[in-house]
């Protein structure tokens, strides 16, 4: 059966660190609050960066990582909700950037889920034929969107991008499961031309949807792939608050050390947190070949979702 691998990974971020020092300056909270409630301690904000400049560096390192020229690639997909630019797509400015001609290219938008997203219509491209060679990227500059005089909101996020590179291959195991629940009023953004562009959240009750959907996910993926929750090596969780990935491992009843965290560098960077993430547990060398892998996401819509998966044989690049 044709499935899909990861077979390249990177990752890109602004240069601009904003510590939460730096925010006791701009709205009334505090360090010790924000590293309690949330477990960030600083985030990288783009001064110039876009969501397309971000993309093509990492979407270059990914390809270099795979060992692909661009020309190869026959998909480019954008998982994006802050784009700066409506017209064209990410994507296809990307494809421009790094100069993959042979691609077809477009942007999804299923906010912090979205690169799950994004991998999940990689799969179906690839499953049926329709292409061999993917690179899909989260990338967000949310701090375009965010209201910096909200203290509710303007801790949590950042900037940066990470980006895969999937080819189609044989009968490698891949499992993902989808969801979306229309909800306007929970987490919204009028966009960036609108009056109302800024992100509006109720964090509670994304809080409660994230504990209702995320373990459910992980368990329906399980049985999908006739598992149990121990046979799984890593859990990379939406990095969204340190809290919420606790209460999802405590609720799975996982150790917490098989999650991995980079909350506290980055904050929030919507569809950019897990492949983000797979970049540097991939860099650092946490990622074995054969090893199981769970993602797992969650964001406005509401969307949420996970992706199950065994990571690369480098043979099989
Ligand atoms: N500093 C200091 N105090 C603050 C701050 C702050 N930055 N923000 C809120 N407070 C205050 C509140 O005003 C409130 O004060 P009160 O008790 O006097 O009314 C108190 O702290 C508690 O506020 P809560 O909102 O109850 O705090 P909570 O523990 O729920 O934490 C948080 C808030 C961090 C937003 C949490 O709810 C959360 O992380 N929710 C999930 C958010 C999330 O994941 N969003 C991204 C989704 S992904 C996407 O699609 C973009």
């Amino acid at each position: 059966m044709r499935t899909i691998r990861i077979t390249g990974t990177g990752s890109a971020l602004p240069g601009r660190i904003v510590t939460n020092k730096e925010l006791e300056q701009m709205v009334e909270t505090s360090d010790e609050w924000i590293r309690e409630r949330t477990g960030i301690g600083e985030r990288h904000v783009s001064v110039g960066e876009t969501v397309v400049t971000l993309a093509s560096e990492a979407a270059r390192k990914a390809l270099e990582q795979a060992g692909k020229r661009a020309e190869e690639i026959d998909l480019i997909l954008v998982a994006t909700c802050s784009p700066e630019q409506y017209l064209p797509c990410c994507a296809c400015q990307v494809q421009a950037a790094v100069g993959a001609v042979n691609a077809l290219a477009f942007d999804v938008n299923a906010a912090c889920s979205g690169f799950l997203f994004a991998l999940n219509t990689a799969d179906a491209y690839l499953r049926t034929g329709l292409a061999e060679n993917a690179l899909v990227i989260g990338s967000e500059v949310l701090s375009k969107l965010v209201d910096w005089t909200d203290r509710g909101s303007c801790i949590l996020f950042g900037d940066g991008v990470g980006a895969v590179v999937v080819k189609s291959t044989q009968d490698a195991p891949w499992y993902a499961h989808l969801g979306a629940r229309g909800e306007r009023d929970i987490l919204w953004s009028g966009g960036m031309g609108s009056e109302e562009r800024y992100l509006h959240m109720n964090g509670q009750e994304v809080f409660k949807f994230a504990l209702e959907t995320v373990p459910q996910a992980a368990r329906t993926l399980l049985a999908k792939a006739g598992m149990e929750k121990e046979q799984v090596d890593w859990y990379v969780l939406h990095q969204a608050n340190h809290r919420i990935v606790e209460s999802v491992a405590r609720r799975l009843k996982v150790p917490l050390s098989k999650c991995y965290e980079n909350i506290e560098r980055y904050g929030n960077t919507s569809a950019g947190t897990i492949p983000i993430a797979l970049d540097e547990m991939a860099e650092q060398g946490l990622l074995k070949a054969g090893q199981w892998i769970m993602c797992l996401g969650f964001g406005s819509g509401m969307t949420w979702g996970g992706a199950l998966f065994q990571w690369q044989d480098k043979e099989e690049k």
